[in-house]
């Protein structure tokens, strides 16, 4: 058995972050990650990060509270607002510390962070390391954990990189550790620790048509949700408006926030069309854009049908080459297309998981010593739909709060518990995996993945109803029975990654259940949950937070209230 202070499964911007404020604050930690850090999903990141540093010449009453506001309003009123007001009063000095670790952000001719417009947003108030953000933050952050991992005179970082994590062991409603195996050798071992931080991402790859990295199964999300932890919110999926035509890589709302257009097959900026666009048009929020695109799509506005332009000639090729380089590699790459001379396909793909492990504005869960933060957790900032810029925000603030609360958590921890318990819950781990290796079943895991990735992008998309949610939770309850009789194409132990893939199967089709079962409850629509059945909000009924809890017998459904602040929920208007 191995034994850390504290533990922190993932290696992105929240777990890394988290782990650097466990080591300021004397506490042992080490990083289990699925991959590589710096191959967490993070790195994805593109067009910016949220703080109203009022460094655009547009941008100078901005503050935190006008910060809250607009996320607040973004969340259509779903978010908890001490959670917000914490978040957005955070933003600077975070996003400064950064800076001062090294971060390249871009730069205003003043030498200043540069900051660029963002959907929602009242001023330019996304800071931004050209098109490559995540990726400038993620190498800081990964150079901080490098750094302290090397440093004599600092308490122990150690980084379990390509190990995957199987299992939350809880006893007595006291967090003792987890179970992990290493993808090389496929050991399994029992890691002990009275603290672990779960910082590991969403659950983007329960649909196809996703940018999110192919490690965001959901299985970080579905582990603390069999311990007994429920699920917040998690009827809330966003869906990015521009994503590429076909392979759904995305492209930032960066490319809106310089100036680009969206144009439909007459060359029209359509969304002058739409009440609910036509003042903010490109810049207005992603659920907004998301739902006007696929209907001007389906008047007849779109291209074969299936996509709308993003036009950003206009801009010039020296903006285009300085400010979204990663952009046009990606259109030449992808689409064949260069943004300098031509226009880029376009469609909405998924690209967020506002739901997640619930969690209070501390990062603490109902389970002592377990602590979430990131896009797998729900404290919830996000609420129905989240701006543009707040995730990687929400990454760097609530890594820091939970990586705090958990260092002082583990400071009052005395002597190594549980260990029985991880013994016992290492041995069922290792005869479940056994039986998965030596399955004699009919089933596939690709036909069942194929199969979830189907239902979830044509029945629990941008418009739902009644009907369709139903037919994608039978679909779903029978992958579910589907996948107990599943068959491995290679049985080995080593570097076996279809057992990893299989494993996390299991995880994103329960956590697709939950997101399917939240959606076919909630009578109404509210930010990216949208049904044209209920297409208006009810605040009567349906101002409260969904939770999923765990059943063997089917995910149960409970509710929680929404806290509300000094921002008195509205219609939203924009
Ligand atoms: O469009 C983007 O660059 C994505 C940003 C975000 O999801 O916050």
């Amino acid at each position: 058995m191995i034994y850390h202070d504290a533990i922190v499964v993932g290696g992105g911007l929240a777990g890394l972050r988290a782990a650097i404020e466990l080591n300021r604050n004397n506490v042992k930690v080490a990083i289990i990650s699925r991959v590589h850090p710096t191959r967490s999903h993070s790195v994805a990141a593109q067009g910016g990060i949220n703080a109203p540093l009022g460094n655009h010449p547009r941008g100078g009453t901005d503050n935190w509270e006008k910060h809250a506001l607009d996320t607040v309003k973004g969340s259509d009123y779903l978010a908890d607002q001490d959670a917000v007001i914490r978040m957005t009063k955070d933003a600077a000095r975070r996003v400064v510390e950064m800076e001062h670790w090294g971060c390249p952000f871009s730069r205003t001719t003043e030498g200043k962070i540069a900051q660029r417009p963002f959907g929602g947003a009242g001023f330019p108030r996304a800071c931004y390391a050209a098109d490559k953000t995540g990726h400038a933050l993620l190498h800081t952050l990964y150079q901080q954990t490098i750094k302290l991992k090397h440093a004599a005179e600092r308490n122990e970082m150690t980084i379990y990189e390509e190990w995957m994590v199987t299992d939350l062991v809880v006893e007595d409603g006291n967090c003792v550790g987890v179970i992990a195996m290493d993808m090389v050798t496929g050991r399994l071992e029992a890691f002990q620790a009275g603290v672990v931080i779960f910082a590991t991402g969403g659950a983007g790859r329960i649909y196809g048509n996703s940018t999110n990295a192919l490690i965001n199964t959901g299985m970080g999300i579905a582990i603390p949700y069999w311990a007994g932890i429920p699920l917040k919110d998690m009827e809330f999926i966003q869906f990015h408006p521009t994503t590429i035509l076909g392979k759904n890589i995305l492209i930032t709302e960066g490319c809106r926030g310089e100036g680009g257009y969206l144009l439909n097959n007459k060359g029209e900026r359509f969304l002058a069309n739409y009440d609910d666009s036509k003042k903010d048009m490109e810049i207005a929020p992603r659920d907004i854009l998301a739902r006007n695109i696929v209907r001007e799509i389906m008047a007849g506005g779109g291209f074969d049908n299936t996509y709308v332009h993003l036009d950003l000639r206009h801009l010039g090729e020296k903006k285009i080459v300085e400010r979204l380089p990663g952009i046009r590699t990606i259109c030449i790459e992808f689409a064949g297309v260069d943004p300098i001379t031509t226009p880029i396909p376009i469609q909405p793909g998924q690209h967020y998981t506002m739901g997640g492990i619930d969690c209070n504005t501390e990062g603490e869960t109902i389970v002592k010593g377990f602590y979430v933060a990131g896009e797998a957790a729900c404290v919830s900032v996000h609420g129905a739909n989240r701006l543009g810029g707040n995730s990687l925000l929400d990454t760097i603030v609530f890594g820091a709060i939970a990586g705090g609360n958990a260092a002082k958590y583990a400071q009052g921890l005395t002597g190594k518990k549980g260990g029985g318990a991880l013994n016992d819950a290492a041995k069922r781990a290792e005869q479940r995996i056994d039986a998965l290796l030596k399955s004699e079943g009919s089933e596939t895991p690709v036909d069942v993945k194929t199969a979830l990735n189907k239902i979830m992008d044509n029945n629990v998309g941008i418009f739902r109803d009644a009907s369709k949610l139903k037919d994608a939770l039978n679909v779903v309850r029978t992958l579910q029975e589907k996948y107990t009789c599943i068959k491995l194409n290679y049985t080995g132990k080593r570097v076996n990654l279809s057992l990893g893939w299989a494993l996390e199967l299991k995880g994103s089709l329960d956590v697709a259940e939950a997101v399917v079962a939240g959606a076919i409850a909630r009578e109404e629509s509210r930010g990216s949950h949208f049904r044209t059945d209920f297409p208006k909000r009810n605040d009567a009924n349906w101002l409260k937070h969904t939770l999923a809890h765990f059943n063997t017998g089917g995910v149960k459904l409970g509710y929680k209230p929404v806290n509300i602040g000094p921002f008195e929920p509205k219609e939203r208007k924009y």
